[in-house]
């Protein structure tokens, strides 16, 4: 069982026992979430987006509704003080008198970590700049032990902007913490895997290799995961034009992959992978965003201290 009123800003944070916890409860929720529909009743939630969203906060903000607690919050930052200059630490000690759990994305790397030292309840990071995503790491988590019943045992291939993705830093990290893992970065040279990452990895002796070919990386793939090339982490408009079409997954390349291989996407997308794939069985980054909402209320629930005891290996 989880320690209570902890913040989550890395999946570090968490133990692989207890990863394996909220995913059992996040799996209980999912198939009886009747029974979970007042576990946070007369709680509050502040949703503090600085950066814009789509899935990370209706995910958030649906879970807490779901399990009968309240939201409050912005996706607009100018609409608030820090518009005038609060400091983030002040507005993290402000906020946090008002709510139960706040949930913040910010632009900027270290935000989260930093929000949490001086807030007085729980601090979720929803997303630091090109940082961390530890909530799309436990969606993604939920997404392959579905699909591949394991979290052990995979050649992951990550596909795209191994350099400012967040998503990836955080799903190499986590996944380097299981059972006989290895990975395949697929970049071009210019949005290659950071080395703070891949020393981690070197570090533990988990194999990887470097590519910038995606078709000829495809083959003994159990998961494939793609990212977009963001825009938004370019100082220069020209490199990005140059570098965004880079990788385009089509129903052709697929020819390539097995059949049980699962294709995963933290979306959104843009072009790199072709609406034609969304048809193959193999493509479920559209279930994976669903999954997202069950695995929040699971961590919702542990970090107000409502966890039931699950057994993680149950
Ligand atoms: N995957 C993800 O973080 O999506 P949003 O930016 O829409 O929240």
């Amino acid at each position: 069982m989880l320690k209570k009123r902890r913040s989550l800003i890395d999946p570090g944070d968490f133990t692989v026992d207890e990863l394996y916890s909220l995913l059992k409860l996040a799996d209980n929720i999912l198939k009886q979430p009747e029974k979970y529909s007042h576990a946070c009743d007369g709680k509050l939630m502040a949703s503090l987006f600085y950066e814009p969203s789509t899935r990370t906060k209706f995910s958030f903000d649906a879970a807490m509704n779901r399990l009968g607690g309240r939201v409050l919050g912005f996706a607009d930052p100018s609409t608030t003080s820090a518009a005038k200059g609060e400091t983030l630490a002040d507005s993290a000690k402000i906020v946090s008198q008002y709510v139960d759990l706040i949930v913040l994305r910010h632009p900027k790397e270290g935000t989260a970590l930093h929000f949490s030292r001086h807030a007085d309840c729980p601090v979720i990071n929803a997303g630091d700049g090109g940082h961390q995503h530890p909530t799309q790491t436990l969606t993604d988590l939920l997404t392959i032990k579905s699909y591949k019943n394991r979290l052990t045992d995979l050649k992951i291939g990550l596909c795209g902007d191994l350099k400012f993705g967040r998503t990836i830093h955080s799903l190499v990290t986590c996944m380097s913490r299981f059972e006989n893992i290895s990975f395949v970065f697929i970049s071009p040279d210019e949005l290659k895997m950071p080395s703070y990452v891949t020393d981690i990895l070197d570090e533990k002796g988990i194999p990887y290799t470097e590519t910038d070919d995606l078709e000829s990386s495809m083959a003994d793939l159990d998961v494939l995961y793609m990212s977009r090339v963001q825009r938004e982490r370019f100082v220069s408009e020209e490199e990005y034009e140059r570098l965004k079409d880079v990788y385009i997954l089509t129903n052709e390349k697929l020819k390539y992959a097995k059949d049980d291989m699962i294709i995963l996407h933290p979306l959104p997308r843009v072009n790199e992978i072709s609406p034609e794939v969304d048809k193959d069985p193999r493509a479920v980054y559209f279930h994976q965003a669903r999954y997202g909402m069950f695995i929040r209320m699971a961590l919702i629930m542990t970090l107000l201290g409502f966890n039931e005891e699950v057994s993680p290996y149950a």
